[in-house]
């Protein structure tokens, strides 16, 4: 038994050996509130899911990022609510301890608070997110304070907000240049009053989010976003070593996919060479 296995859980207070607790929105300002950091990573499947959920991860993110990971699309922009919901609802049904928020798709809430209301409505009502995410700071403020007043969390997401990578010119760090990081502070407090109970700051310089941290009683969640956000998220095929390719902020803490290939490497040739199925795979009549 490690010491961790000992101590209560970090976030959710749960004592050790004690069935999870689930991780609820005010765990996440008690825990910025104690310093303990918080830690997200996105999910679409219930096989990550479990694994990601067993291993404490406190808040697991139905990312619209499925679109460029997952589904082949170029990046999150062509994705859809009817795409999302079936992941939603694996991740949802499979997690026992962490918070599972849902990405609401581009085009599915910038008409204003009645479209958000709708589409959040149908996360948490048809898939079971406990939360929702989007995109924008004191623009998208008064959908927040409408999802709020419904019961519904909701997370914000500042700098690089990927949904507008056209009008921002392609997948660029944000937060720099005259007035920027003031901006950025003023999106988040307006974020913040409105009822967000996080914020996820992605590719925005260190001091830059360590500005935001600061101003804010919620955590910031950290993407590309330097060691100072009260917690860090990375897409999961970055995370573990899955995908061809990772953005020069994403750590690979694994080699998964060069353990899934080698894998299949002996599959195709042990059924090509008639090893697989052996006598122990085999049923006897
Ligand atoms: O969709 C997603 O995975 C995200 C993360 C990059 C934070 O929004």
């Amino acid at each position: 038994m490690s010491d961790d296995d000992a101590r209560p859980d970090p976030v959710t207070g749960a004592p050790a050996g004690s069935p999870p607790r689930r991780v609820r929105v005010h765990h996440l300002r008690e825990a910025k509130a104690r310093g303990v950091r918080l830690t997200m990573l996105t999910t679409y499947d219930a096989p990550t899911a479990r694994i990601f959920d067993e291993a404490g991860v406190d808040l697991l993110l139905v990312g619209d990022s499925m679109g460029d990971n997952m589904l082949g699309h170029p990046n999150t922009i062509p994705v859809t609510v009817e795409e999302m919901i079936p992941a939603v609802r694996a991740v949802a049904r499979t997690a026992r301890r962490a918070l599972v928020v849902a990405d609401l798709p581009f085009g599915t809430y910038e008409a204003g608070p009645d479209q958000a209301l709708h589409t959040a409505v149908r996360m948490l009502k048809e898939a079971g997110a406990h939360a929702v995410k989007f995109e924008g700071g004191a623009r998208v403020a008064p959908s927040v304070h409408l999802l709020t007043g419904a019961g519904i969390p909701v997370v914000g997401h500042l700098g690089f907000t990927p949904q507008s990578e056209n009008i921002l010119g392609g997948k660029r760090v944000q937060g720099r240049g005259e007035g920027a990081a003031e901006r950025m502070v003023d999106d988040a407090l307006a974020l913040e009053a409105a009822g967000a109970v996080a914020v996820v700051l992605e590719m925005v310089p260190a001091p830059v989010s360590a500005q935001v941290t600061q101003a804010l009683t919620i955590p910031t969640i950290g993407i590309g976003a330097g060691p100072d956000c009260d917690g860090q998220v990375l897409v999961w095929l970055d995370m573990a070593g899955m995908g061809a390719w990772s953005p020069r902020f994403a750590k690979r803490f694994g080699a998964v996919g060069e353990a899934l290939r080698t894998a299949t490497d002996d599959y195709v040739a042990e059924v090509r060479g008639g090893a697989f199925p052996g006598p122990e795979h085999t049923y006897a009549q």
